[in-house]
């Protein structure tokens, strides 16, 4: 089996995994504000949650505020695992991406930053243009892509970034990154070497605005000042008569350079998620660093709230144990999730953690894996379900298992029954159709290393290594389990992974339930082991506001996230609580009033 690795990996599905190897230790704070009581949810299946130890009322997870080094999976990691102190960030230094299209006023803005946090500004721009005055064969190469507003190749650039970023000035004052990283490449660089800033920030300008700032942009080459001859015009003659302008700066380069940053600004986004900025630049330069100047003070003052915390890890009595968002790369839960269609960043933050639970999950050698995931898009009871959604999540487990050189067969359920009672469940219609379709790589991975086939013990092949069934589920008067447990007998100690299964008893054709064998068939369907659970909460009997979610990660519980509403329309999701089995409604109810663990179980 797996004869050969795939010829060429998929990059960006490389550089995904392997962001997902970064292993971050978290701060944690106490926050004692009061919280109202919840009315009462919609009733949750029951868990057979043991007794729990109780938990403070309020607890707020920070992610990305430390480094810790380690190996592909920081659950692994002996460092992450067994974690005795977590240093808070209070002691770290400010990190700081900030980007824009050119002429947004990111230099402009960095000027104001370093002179305000001290933070070692490094420019990816100035660097380059130091070689280029210095005539170094660097330089001389990097001109060429410059000249004509191209990206200078990735090999060049980063380096020079990750050589400065080691410096000892750097590590001490903190870093503010300007023009780096470009490209999903760049950002997947700094993500491997576990390099994350604590903020984003993406200068918005019209187009228009933006050729009008370059053609007009002076530099003075004494003090590194930038100036606007509009804008900004010098103090004095004498900087007058010493201003330059910048070769690139000609209304034809400035197009270029702007067509090259729309074609890769938006490949970034989704790494940075979570921390994310968007501030308008279009307006007096003072008006959009008191803007800045305001979130970065947030990140202060929040990392002071970061007391250095002893949280022992495993320990019944800690208050916490650290969640899965603190040891995987995990980002916090995106928000605007009733925004229907999710945005790309949102699908893509779900097929990451989804990729990353079930990757470990079988590292650990578990066999028999169930992903659940119910967010609006993925909720067949709701008319805003997507198939689509469905089909990408699956095509992004299969390419990355393949990725690592695995034979993946993807299975879609077809028809059941025999005769007039033939048909297959509506929500998987079409779909091994619409599947065969789809972009699956630039190595030709289907038919090689990924091959789509149907769910039964014919199904499984020698050359096959994993089976993904895509939302197995009983349709009327036929139920798939049958079927799905000759295939498993067959698949011996290969992994079985159900993505979204619904495998609940179903009414026959004649509309009555299905009987016999009913207790084998559930005591199979349960032999499946949760990897992924993902469900949001709403206030019964609502499906707005959304009130709260639920996610589990393998290896780690159940966390429960408390959806906050902030200002001028944001929103955040704030852990609340923590289970070792999934919590039944009356815990999740429970918890949201801030009963103590002990309260609800007596
Ligand atoms: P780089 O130097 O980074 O250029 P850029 O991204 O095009 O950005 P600019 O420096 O032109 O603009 P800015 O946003 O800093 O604006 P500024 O504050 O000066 O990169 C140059 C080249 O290097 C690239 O094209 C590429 O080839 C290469 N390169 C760089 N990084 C790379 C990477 N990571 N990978 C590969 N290649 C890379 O302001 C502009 C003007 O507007 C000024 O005159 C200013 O006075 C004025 N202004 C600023 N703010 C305001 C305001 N609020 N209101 C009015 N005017 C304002």
């Amino acid at each position: 089996r797996s004869p050969r690795k795939p010829p060429r990996k998929g990059e960006r599905r490389r550089e995904q995994s392997d962001a997902m190897a970064t292993a971050t230790a978290t701060g944690i704070a106490i926050n004692h504000r009061r919280r109202p009581a919840a009315p009462a949810l919609a009733t949750l299946p029951p868990s057979s949650s043991s007794a729990l130890s109780p938990i403070r009322p309020s607890l707020r997870l920070s992610h990305s505020l430390c480094f810790l080094s380690g190996n592909r999976y920081s659950k692994r990691n002996p460092k992450t695992r067994g974690l005795g102190v977590v240093v808070c960030a209070a002691t770290e230094p400010l990190k700081v991406m900030i980007s824009g299209a050119p002429a947004s006023g990111k230099g402009t803005q960095c000027q104001m930053i370093v002179e305000k946090y001290g933070l070692v500004h490094i420019s990816t721009g100035d660097l380059l243009r130091a070689e280029v005055s210095s005539g170094t064969e660097i330089g001389k190469k990097a001109k060429e892509y410059m000249d004509t507003g191209m990206l200078v190749p990735d090999e060049i650039v980063t380096d020079m970034v990750v050589s400065r970023l080691s410096q000892k000035d750097v590590r001490e004052k903190g870093w503010l990154l300007d023009g780096y990283p470009r490209s999903s490449s760049q950002a997947g660089s700094l993500e491997r070497m576990k390099i994350r800033p604590d903020i984003f920030i993406v200068l918005e300008v019209p187009d228009e605005i933006l050729i009008d700032r370059c053609v007009g942009r002076r530099m003075d080459p004494v003090s590194g000042k930038i100036y606007h001859l509009k804008n900004f015009p010098p103090e004095t003659e004498e900087i007058s008569a010493r201003l330059i302008t910048r070769t690139d700066d000609t209304q034809e380069k400035v197009r270029s350079r702007l067509e090259t940053y729309k074609q890769n600004s938006d490949a970034i986004l989704p790494t940075y998620f979570d921390l994310l900025q968007k501030v308008d630049g279009n307006r007096p330069r003072e008006i959009v660093f008191q803007e800045i100047d305001a979130l970065l003070q947030k990140i202060r003052t929040d990392a002071v709230k970061f007391k250095t915390l002893e949280v022992t890890n495993g320990n019944s009595n800690s208050n916490l144990k650290l969640a899965a968002s603190s040891r995987d790369n995990w980002r916090g839960i995106p928000t605007r999730l009733n925004n229907i269609p999710h945005s790309k960043e949102i699908r893509k933050y779900f097929y990451d953690d989804v990729l990353q639970a079930t990757q470990n999950a079988i590292e650990d050698k578990i066999r028999r894996l169930k992903v659940e995931i119910n967010i609006p898009e993925l909720n067949p009871e709701t008319d805003v379900y997507r198939i689509g959604t469905l089909l990408e999540l699956v095509r992004t487990l299969a390419l990355s298992f393949a990725d690592d050189g695995k034979r993946v067969k993807v299975c879609v359920q077809g028809s059941m029954g025999e005769g007039a009672l033939s048909g297959m469940p509506l929500q998987l219609a079409g779909s091994r159709k619409i599947m065969e379709f789809m972009d699956w790589g630039e190595y030709g991975a289907l038919g090689t290393f990924i091959n789509i086939g149907s769910i039964g013990a014919r199904e499984v092949e020698e050359q096959d290594d994993l089976f993904i069934l895509m939302a197995p589920q009983n349709a009327v008067g036929n139920c798939i389990i049958d079927d799905m447990k000759a295939m498993t007998d067959a698949a011996g100690d290969r992994p079985v992974i159900l993505v979204n299964p619904r495998l609940k008893d179903m009414p026959a054709s004649s509309g009555i339930m299905q009987t016999m064998g009913r207790e084998k068939r559930l005591e199979y369907a349960a032999s499946f082991e949760n990897c992924y659970f993902f469900r949001l909460l709403y206030y019964a009997g609502t499906q707005y506001p959304i009130m709260g979610a639920l996610r589990m990660s393998y290896p780690h519980g159940y966390e429960l996230y408390k959806r906050i509403d902030e200002s001028y329309g944001k929103e955040k999701y704030k852990l609340i609580a923590t289970f070792p089995k999934r919590p039944t409604g009356e815990e999740i109810n429970a918890a949201f009033e801030g009963k103590p663990r002990q309260a609800i179980e007596s």
